[in-house]
């Protein structure tokens, strides 16, 4: 491979972001579950450039630690993404092949739109710069694509820098923009920050480029991969894109979703075939789900692993560390956190099992309580195989129940219990013959027999 052919990629994302109106860094905001600056990374890890370098500003650490380990370098002062480029120069320093620019907030771009830029940039020798639209009616706050009737790029106008605004449509630009490196630092070195917005604009090396007689292009892709992310409501559009795209992915691998709409995945969701989804299902991180396994309306799973044949809700929620064994059975109003429940095992009804371990075969009763927190630390419950736990049965932790124990219903156990035994902790039950028959006045003359 010659070197012409190396490829940088530069992440901008040291911006501000006030115009998501939060304390949380705009490229660390959850998007389908996962940091929205995760998104690229995934897609830089398909890619696989030679060199990769984020720019961040100061104070931005979470963001450094959730790039890591790519290095970062911080833009001290946000004036502008063309000034952002500029940061980056001291870490490109003899580098001479091709420089990918992304946005940080530009999240949802595919490895193939960027494949296809470098391969164009690759192909024409006399282009320097390949930047990549899309059609879009409102036009609002992206920079426009002004294109030559050969098909060249001569400039790119920022929309609050344009003062006619009669177009029907929009070319936008997206902010990706391939670029030969031994001309992008040259370029950004002659723009300058007289613009309403007194910032360095990137998008400025274009017209400079046309007017040093250097060739640009565009290459035209989707608005639904090049939503850029600047407001809450563009999350918001941005998580519906992705909500879509992973309901698609799911059904094309044979799972059925009764209601796709309804259920929302996160980016790392897996699910295998044949399985069944009803309407209203949210999917946490780190959901591994194997085949055949029906999940009922109104569940809520995170960092949780269901082996094949289970049966889950509805209305479960299960908590990270949850693993549920083959053909378990887990029913309405169950929490569970931290648990190995073990292959055809059943909690049907209104459970909270925590921080434990249930052997195969067993039955939880309905209400059936891991007291697992005494207000200072967490402790174990362990139940063993072929299991019976009565229902409203307390098992106050740590505490161990032996393969086989039955526990009588209603029962605060906080003593373990050997296998196969029976144990009963609740009020032994007290009878009062013809208590109903005896007369108002005997009653008043024995108070204590008033006190039951
Ligand atoms: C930018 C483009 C616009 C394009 C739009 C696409 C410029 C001047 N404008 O506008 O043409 O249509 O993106 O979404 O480039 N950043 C820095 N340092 C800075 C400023 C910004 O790293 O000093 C980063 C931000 O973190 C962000 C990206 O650059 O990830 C773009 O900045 P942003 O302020 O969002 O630009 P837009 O107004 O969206
Ligand atoms: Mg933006």
């Amino acid at each position: 491979m010659t070197t012409e052919k190396k490829t940088a990629v530069l992440v901008l994302a040291a911006g501000k972001g006030t115009r998501m109106q939060s304390n949380l860094s705009k490229v660390l905001h959850p998007l389908a579950g996962i940091p929205i600056i995760q998104h690229l990374i995934n897609t830089i890890i398909d890619l696989a450039p030679e060199e990769v370098i984020f720019v961040i500003g100061p104070g931005m650490e979470s963001v450094a630690r959730a790039v890591a380990p790519y290095p970062t370098v911080i833009q001290l002062s946000q004036l502008g993404t063309g000034c952002a480029i500029a940061t980056a120069r001291p870490y490109l320093l003899g580098f001479e092949g091709d420089i990918l620019v992304l946005y940080g907030d530009t999240p949802l771009v595919s490895v193939s739109s960027l494949k296809s830029m470098l391969g164009k940039l690759r192909e024409s020798p006399q282009t320097v710069a390949i930047s990549l639209g899309f059609l879009l009616k409102n036009p609002d706050g992206y920079g426009h694509l002004v294109t030559a009737s050969d098909g060249r790029l001569v400039a790119v106008i920022e929309h609050y820098e344009e003062i006619s605004t009669q177009h029907d449509i929009y070319l936008c630009n997206s902010g990706v923009i391939a670029i030969r490196g031994q001309y992008i630092f040259n370029l950004i070195d002659q723009i300058s920050s007289t613009n309403l917005r007194e910032e360095y604009y990137l998008t400025d090396i274009i017209a400079l480029a046309q007017s040093h007689g250097l060739i640009c292009t565009y290459n035209e892709g989707k608005g639904q991969e090049l939503l850029g992310i600047n407001t809450q409501y563009d999350l918001s559009l941005a998580e519906s894109l992705v909500q879509e795209r992973l309901r698609d992915t799911a059904l094309s691998s044979g799972v059925t979703l009764i209601d796709p709409r309804t259920v929302y995945f996160c980016s790392d969701t897996k699910i295998g075939c044949n399985v069944l989804i009803h309407p209203y299902v949210v999917f946490g991180p780190g959901v591994i789900i194997e085949e055949h396994v029906e999940i009922c309306s109104f569940c809520h799973l995170e960092q949780t692993t269901i082996s094949s044949g289970a049966r889950i809700g509805p209305y479960a929620r299960l908590r990270p560390g949850t693993k549920i064994g083959k053909d378990v059975h887990i029913g309405n109003f169950v929490e569970i956190k931290q648990a190995l429940i073990e292959q055809n095992t059943k909690v049907n009804h209104l459970s909270y099992i925590g921080d434990g371990h249930v052997g195969a075969n067993s039955n939880i009763g309905a209400g059936t309580i891991f007291c697992n927190y005494d207000g200072h630390k967490k402790s174990f419950t362990d139940i063993g195989a072929n299991a019976f736990i009565g229902s409203n049965t307390a098992l106050v932790a740590p505490v161990k129940i032996g393969q086989g124990a039955v526990i009588g219903a209603g029962s605060v156990i906080t003593k373990d219990v050997s296998p196969n035994a029976l144990a009963i902790a609740r009020g032994t039950q007290t009878e009062f013959q013809n208590w109903n028959n005896t007369d108002r006045e005997t009653l008043e003359s024995k108070p204590n027999c008033r006190k039951f």
